[in-house]
Protein backbone atom coordinates (compact mmCIF):
# COMPACT_ATOMS: atom_id res chain seq x y z
CA UNK A 1 0.00 0.00 0.00
CA UNK A 2 1.43 3.39 -0.69
CA UNK A 3 1.44 6.01 1.27
CA UNK A 4 1.45 9.89 1.22
CA UNK A 5 2.88 12.18 3.60
CA UNK A 6 2.61 16.09 4.41
CA UNK A 7 5.42 18.30 5.29
CA UNK A 8 3.83 21.29 6.73
CA UNK A 9 5.45 24.51 7.64
CA UNK A 10 4.54 27.32 9.70
CA UNK A 11 5.50 31.01 9.30
CA UNK A 12 9.09 32.49 8.90
CA UNK A 13 10.08 28.57 7.45
CA UNK A 14 9.83 30.01 3.70
CA UNK A 15 13.33 32.17 4.94
CA UNK A 16 15.38 28.80 6.04
CA UNK A 17 18.40 29.13 4.39
CA UNK A 18 18.89 32.98 4.71
CA UNK A 19 16.42 33.37 8.36
CA UNK A 20 19.41 33.29 11.70
CA UNK A 21 21.30 30.90 9.78
CA UNK A 22 23.52 30.65 13.24
CA UNK A 23 20.39 29.10 14.68
CA UNK A 24 18.63 27.74 11.95
CA UNK A 25 21.16 26.93 9.18
CA UNK A 26 21.72 27.64 5.70
CA UNK A 27 19.54 24.42 4.08
CA UNK A 28 16.31 26.12 2.41
CA UNK A 29 12.95 24.59 2.71
CA UNK A 30 13.71 23.23 -1.02
CA UNK A 31 16.70 21.07 0.29
CA UNK A 32 14.65 20.22 3.37
CA UNK A 33 11.82 18.87 1.09
CA UNK A 34 14.01 17.90 -1.71
CA UNK A 35 16.29 15.30 0.52
CA UNK A 36 13.18 13.72 2.09
CA UNK A 37 11.37 13.01 -1.75
CA UNK A 38 14.95 11.40 -2.31
CA UNK A 39 14.68 9.48 0.55
CA UNK A 40 11.03 8.47 0.47
CA UNK A 41 11.21 5.46 -2.05
CA UNK A 42 7.30 4.82 -2.90
CA UNK A 43 6.39 7.02 -0.09
CA UNK A 44 4.32 10.42 -1.78
CA UNK A 45 5.72 13.66 -0.48
CA UNK A 46 3.31 16.70 -0.27
CA UNK A 47 4.20 19.93 0.68
CA UNK A 48 3.13 22.87 2.20
CA UNK A 49 4.41 26.42 4.02
CA UNK A 50 2.18 29.05 5.38
CA UNK A 51 2.51 32.08 7.32
CA UNK A 52 -0.92 32.23 7.88
CA UNK A 53 -2.47 30.12 11.01
CA UNK A 54 -6.25 29.41 9.32
CA UNK A 55 -4.15 28.24 5.84
CA UNK A 56 -2.34 25.55 7.69
CA UNK A 57 -5.34 24.74 9.58
CA UNK A 58 -7.09 24.41 6.49
CA UNK A 59 -4.61 22.01 4.97
CA UNK A 60 -4.82 20.21 8.21
CA UNK A 61 -8.71 19.64 7.11
CA UNK A 62 -7.57 18.76 3.70
CA UNK A 63 -5.29 16.25 5.11
CA UNK A 64 -7.89 14.39 6.81
CA UNK A 65 -8.47 11.08 4.56
CA UNK A 66 -6.20 12.08 2.12
CA UNK A 67 -2.75 11.67 3.96
CA UNK A 68 -1.46 9.11 6.17
CA UNK A 69 0.33 11.31 8.42
CA UNK A 70 2.46 15.01 8.88
CA UNK A 71 5.47 16.10 9.73
CA UNK A 72 4.90 19.47 10.90
CA UNK A 73 6.99 22.16 11.75
CA UNK A 74 4.62 25.15 13.26
CA UNK A 75 7.09 27.82 13.81
CA UNK A 76 5.87 30.16 16.81
CA UNK A 77 2.80 28.86 16.70
CA UNK A 78 3.93 26.08 18.61
CA UNK A 79 4.00 27.78 21.54
CA UNK A 80 0.79 29.24 22.24
CA UNK A 81 -2.01 28.29 19.03
CA UNK A 82 -5.00 26.20 19.88
CA UNK A 83 -6.45 26.26 16.78
CA UNK A 84 -3.86 24.68 15.48
CA UNK A 85 -3.53 22.02 18.33
CA UNK A 86 -7.59 21.80 17.62
CA UNK A 87 -7.13 21.22 14.46
CA UNK A 88 -4.56 18.59 14.53
CA UNK A 89 -7.05 16.27 17.04
CA UNK A 90 -9.77 17.36 14.60
CA UNK A 91 -7.59 15.84 11.56
CA UNK A 92 -7.36 12.27 13.30
CA UNK A 93 -3.52 12.34 11.60
CA UNK A 94 -0.59 11.12 13.07
CA UNK A 95 1.39 14.67 13.31
CA UNK A 96 5.22 14.50 14.01
CA UNK A 97 5.98 17.83 15.77
CA UNK A 98 9.18 18.86 14.24
CA UNK A 99 11.57 21.58 15.41
CA UNK A 100 15.14 22.32 13.24
CA UNK A 101 16.35 24.41 16.83
CA UNK A 102 16.35 22.83 20.51
CA UNK A 103 13.61 24.61 21.65
CA UNK A 104 14.19 23.47 25.41
CA UNK A 105 17.63 25.12 25.36
CA UNK A 106 16.43 28.41 23.66
CA UNK A 107 14.45 31.63 25.25
CA UNK A 108 11.65 30.38 28.08
CA UNK A 109 8.62 31.02 26.04
CA UNK A 110 10.05 28.53 23.44
CA UNK A 111 9.97 25.75 26.37
CA UNK A 112 6.16 25.17 26.05
CA UNK A 113 4.51 23.38 23.28
CA UNK A 114 0.52 23.51 23.41
CA UNK A 115 0.81 21.21 20.15
CA UNK A 116 3.08 18.22 21.54
CA UNK A 117 0.28 16.68 23.48
CA UNK A 118 -1.90 15.84 20.26
CA UNK A 119 1.31 14.78 18.21
CA UNK A 120 2.36 11.26 18.00
CA UNK A 121 6.15 12.59 19.06
CA UNK A 122 7.91 15.45 18.52
CA UNK A 123 11.69 15.85 16.68
CA UNK A 124 14.14 18.54 17.77
CA UNK A 125 17.30 20.33 17.40
CA UNK A 126 18.65 18.51 14.84
CA UNK A 127 18.90 21.03 11.97
CA UNK A 128 17.75 20.01 8.79
CA UNK A 129 17.72 16.37 9.85
CA UNK A 130 14.75 17.00 12.31
CA UNK A 131 12.91 16.31 9.55
CA UNK A 132 14.51 13.27 8.61
CA UNK A 133 14.21 11.49 11.63
CA UNK A 134 10.59 12.86 11.76
CA UNK A 135 9.63 11.22 8.94
CA UNK A 136 11.60 8.41 9.93
CA UNK A 137 9.55 8.05 12.68
CA UNK A 138 6.48 8.62 11.18
CA UNK A 139 7.08 5.67 8.65
CA UNK A 140 7.72 3.60 11.86
CA UNK A 141 4.43 4.65 13.56
CA UNK A 142 2.76 4.03 10.60
CA UNK A 143 4.07 0.84 10.37
CA UNK A 144 2.93 0.18 13.97
C1 LIG B 1 11.18 26.49 15.19
C2 LIG B 1 11.28 26.94 16.65
C3 LIG B 1 10.24 27.99 16.98
O1 LIG B 1 10.36 28.42 18.33
C4 LIG B 1 10.44 29.21 16.08
O2 LIG B 1 9.43 30.16 16.33
C5 LIG B 1 10.50 28.86 14.64
C6 LIG B 1 11.27 27.67 14.24
C7 LIG B 1 12.32 25.52 14.81
O3 LIG B 1 12.20 24.87 13.77
O4 LIG B 1 13.32 25.41 15.52
O5 LIG B 1 10.00 29.57 13.77
O6 LIG B 1 9.95 25.83 15.00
Amino acid sequence: MSRTVLILNGPNLNLLGTRETEVYGTTTLDDIVASIRSHAGDVTIEEYQSNVEGELINRLHAGRGTVDGVVFNPGAFTHYSYALRDAISASELPVVETHLSNVHAREEFRHRTVLAGVCVGVVAGFGAMSYQLAFDALMNHLDG
